[in-house]
């Protein structure tokens, strides 16, 4: 068996299970890790609780390998949303973004605008289809313009930015600002064009909640103030009776002391993840999201989420006319999958099988195809 087969076997979920975007059931060796390190940290003794701290410097090794960037650039994180908070409070000029953006960038773009005292502000932008292009990007662009904040995967459409191209159209006096939660582990890409990029462990790296990190470029760190720096962004001992400035490396970007066991949950779903190889990850995905586009254009079920392989990752957002019909029918079939809105979000991952796939397939010619069209 190859490190990629291995890696499809450890898919123990219930069958039914859809929702990877929202949330990922914890893998087994994640599981193992965290009775592991419980019992490590029960023991008492320092060198076991050595073993537990040092895998904050394993995740970020990991992550740095899989971003292709320097270790000294990554940052563990509470969450995603942590990242982006030092990202935009130490941020000044006009940053662009889309309004349809998740809220970790778009809300915390607002509060760190309005905390700024007139230095920073948003430059919001609406594009059709709350796709995030070039264009959209090139038109909101002027002088007072110093960052352009993105999901590279769009939790509500689905649609893939295009990061290299974006890179291009705001050039290399601008800040790249990524949100990767969708995409990081299971979509290959250039990541290095970020200055700044955030993502977390809970969704597709199966890690659970508390995997937060964030990846701070030469630049980012450049131009970016560690203004949220505390104790545990100085680099170095605790700093008692003294007042340091913040590290040099990414670290500054650092409140506390890390979540050690955060940590190893999250070194354990990036090294699954890297031996698997995410080039192969990405194309189990994409073959589940052919197979789900595939069973609803049979059904006649619209489709919002972008069909190009290039511009999509894990997310298929269905859009029938009557969302709640599909909705209570996956409920009732086991099938697990996110209705918000008039839209039912359905995210396969690698390892999702035939058999999940079925149950989703029956479960919507189970409702007659004259309830998704209206009379
Ligand atoms: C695109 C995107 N960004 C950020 C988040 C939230 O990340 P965190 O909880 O790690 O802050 C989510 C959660 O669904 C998301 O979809």
């Amino acid at each position: 068996m190859s490190a990629f087969d291995d890696f499809l076997a450890t898919f123990d979920a219930e069958p039914g299970y859809l929702n990877w975007a929202a949330n990922g059931p914890l893998s087994p060796s994640v599981r193992a890790e965290v009775f592991a390190d419980a019992d490590l940290l029960g023991s008492g003794r320092p060198s076991s609780l050595a073993l537990v701290v040092d895998r904050v410097a394993q995740a970020k090794q990991t992550a740095a390998e899989l971003l292709g960037a320097d270790e000294a650039e990554l940052t563990v994180q509470p969450s995603a949303t942590y990242g982006l908070m030092h990202a935009f409070y130490g941020s000044t000029g006009a940053v662009i973004a889309s309004r349809a953006e998740f809220p970790s960038i778009a809300l915390t773009l607002e509060r760190a605008a309005q905390a700024s005292q007139d230095r920073l502000s948003a430059r919001w932008i609406s594009p059709e289809d709350g796709h995030v292009t070039p264009d959209a990007v090139a038109e909101a662009l002027d002088d007072d313009v110093t960052a352009l904040a993105v999901s590279h995967v769009d939790f509500r459409t689905g649609y893939r930015a295009d990061l290299a191209a974006l890179r291009e159209v705001i050039g290399q006096d601008r800040l790249l600002i990524v949100d990767a939660v969708q995409s990081f582990g299971i979509v290959e890409d250039d990541y290095a064009v970020a200055d700044v990029l955030v993502g977390h462990g809970y969704k597709w790296l199966r890690s659970g909640r508390g995997t937060g990190f964030a990846r701070f470029s030469p630049a980012a760190r450049e131009r970016i103030a560690p203004v949220l720096s505390g104790f545990g962004g100085v680099g170095g001992p605790l700093p008692v009776d003294e007042l340091p400035p913040p590290a040099s490396d990414a670290s500054a970007y650092t409140v506390g002391a890390p979540d050690h066991l955060a940590a190893a949950r999250l070194a354990v779903g990036l090294g699954d993840v890297r031996d698997a190889g995410v080039g192969n990850i990405e194309e189990a995905v994409a073959g589940h999201v052919d197979a789900i586009l595939e069973i609803a254009d049979r059904h006649g079920i619209p489709v919002r989420s972008p069909r190009e392989r290039a511009r999509r990752a894990g997310i298929v957002t269905l859009a029938p006319e009557h969302p709640a019909p599909l909705s209570a029918a996956l409920t009732n079939a086991g099938v697990v999958a996110t209705t918000r809105g008039d839209a039912v979000r359905v995210s396969p991952h690698a390892g999702t099988t035939a058999d999940t796939l079925r149950m989703l397939d029956e479960a919507i010619a189970g409702i007659g195809e004259e309830k998704f069209i209206s009379g």
